[in-house]
């Protein structure tokens, strides 16, 4: 038992300089902080996350998130125990009363649940990810295989109709601190590379941390990674995953990439080629987040081999889930707490997913912040994929470096499931 003593909402900036929400927790054993992410290319069917609308920070000021924390949640949390997660969750959501938390915002809602996650496991004198591992039924030791995305692309580039993300995934290394090291090692190989190609302006990097030289198409910025990898000496080692965040480049049932123009199942063919030529072992959002048979063909397309990983489709929602597993449109679900706006919300559509066999990817967004509360979460759940941007910036370090701690706090317990990676 560990009561709430009290909650502080602040309005605070994300890594692209952007207001977002963090809430300071007093409880009987300490303070806590948690922090809210912001996406750019955001699903529709996303919690809502609220914005001020006012001059201010050009309407994107959360004041009246911060006001839903201090006036109103706090009257509901205030002298409950934290270490109750279900019923915080569940209170905050009747107090809610709306479908997509619209009422009091998902940006309120969620950094108050993750705060009295991480009292709740200071209590029991737990690291967040054991605790997380409690919550969740599992034995907490399973380390996440990355997704590093190296070159950025789409909105996260100032970019139209374009891929979004080009990862890398070390799934030939021995445990996740050796893979972080073939990673950084081919992002700095790449560094150089871009360089000498483009100079300065070849560098340059996009919200994400990755490269966003002037290279306008996929085959052309994979091929670039193949070289980075090779002259790395980590050819074998790593293999690549894209995040096409296509809702963005789908408009009237036509997806336009660079000045070519697909159907959805023109566009299934083409992805076919790309993971024939290139050892692309995971696709996301290669669908548009409303086009189910989009998916559906795409899944029976390449499924077999490739993950198929739904993020704007899904949106952490349950019940989205439970849609896609009947109609077999995706087999991996992203992870994303903000998407769904509770702890024990996004816990539950990792069972939905799991019970399916699905794979799952957690997630950061592409406005990020200091909190590495996903580093835990991913471990706590055994979730066995990450996706936190490039490793550059300390937005995306600090998730990538709390994993090296969780590693060496479990020490030979720890799991990297390597090219195993789906589980
Ligand atoms: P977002 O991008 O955070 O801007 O939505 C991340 C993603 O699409 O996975
Ligand atoms: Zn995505």
């Amino acid at each position: 038992m560990v009561l709430v003593k009290s909650l502080k909402a602040r309005e605070i900036l994300d890594s692209r300089g952007e207001p977002t929400v963090e809430v300071e927790l007093c409880a009987e054993n300490g303070v806590f902080f948690a922090m809210v992410p912001s996406g750019a290319s955001a699903g529709s069917h996303e919690a809502l996350e609220m914005r001020d609308g006012e001059k201010r920070f050009g309407g994107k000021g959360v004041l009246k998130a911060v006001k839903n924390v201090n006036e109103v949640i706090a009257k509901k949390i205030v002298g409950r125990d934290a270490g109750r997660q279900k019923e915080i969750d569940e209170a905050m959501l009747e107090l809610d009363g709306t479908e997509n938390k619209g009422r009091l915002g998902a940006n309120a809602v969620l950094p108050v649940s993750i705060a009295c996650l991480k009292a709740a496991a200071a209590a029991k004198g737990k690291k967040v990810f054991e605790y997380v591992g409690e919550l969740a039924g599992v034995n907490a030791c399973v380390l996440p295989v990355p997704q590093l995305n190296v070159m950025n692309g789409g909105k996260h580039a100032g970019q139209e109709n374009d891929v979004q993300e080009h990862m890398l995934m070390p799934v030939g290394a021995k445990n996740y601190a050796e893979g972080l090291r073939m990673a950084c090692e081919t992002y700095q190989a790449l560094k150089k590379i871009l360089k000498k190609k483009f100079g300065a302006r070849g560098t340059l990097i996009g919200d994400e941390g990755g490269f966003v030289p002037p290279v306008a198409n996929v085959e052309g910025r994979l091929e670039l990674m193949a070289q980075a990898a090779r002259e790395a000496g980590w050819e074998k080692e790593v293999v690549f995953a894209l995040d096409c965040a296509s809702t963005e480049f789908y408009k009237d049932g036509v997806y336009t990439i660079g000045d070519k123009r697909f159907s959805s199942g023109e566009l299934a063919d083409y992805y076919s080629q790309l993971v024939a030529r290139f050892p692309v072992v995971s696709i996301e959002d290669g669908m548009s987040e409303d086009d189910w048979e989009g998916w559906q063909e795409l899944t029976r397309k390449i499924g077999g081999k490739t993950q198929v990983v739904g993020d704007d489709l899904l949106v952490t929602n349950a019940e989205r889930i439970k849609k896609a597993v009947e109609l077999k449109a995706v087999n991996s679900a992203l992870i994303k707490v903000n998407q769904i706006g509770s702890v024990s919300e996004t816990l539950d559509a990792i069972v939905e997913a799991r019970k399916s066999k699905w794979s799952v990817v957690v997630s950061h967004r592409s406005g990020e912040t200091e909190d590495a509360f996903i580093a835990d979460l991913v471990v706590g759940v055994n979730g066995g994929q990450s996706k936190f941007g490039a490793p550059a910036r300390s937005d995306r370090n600090a998730k990538y470096n709390e994993l090296l701690r969780i590693e060496e706090a479990l020490g030979a317990k720890a799991k990297y499931l390597g090219r195993k990676f789906r589980g």
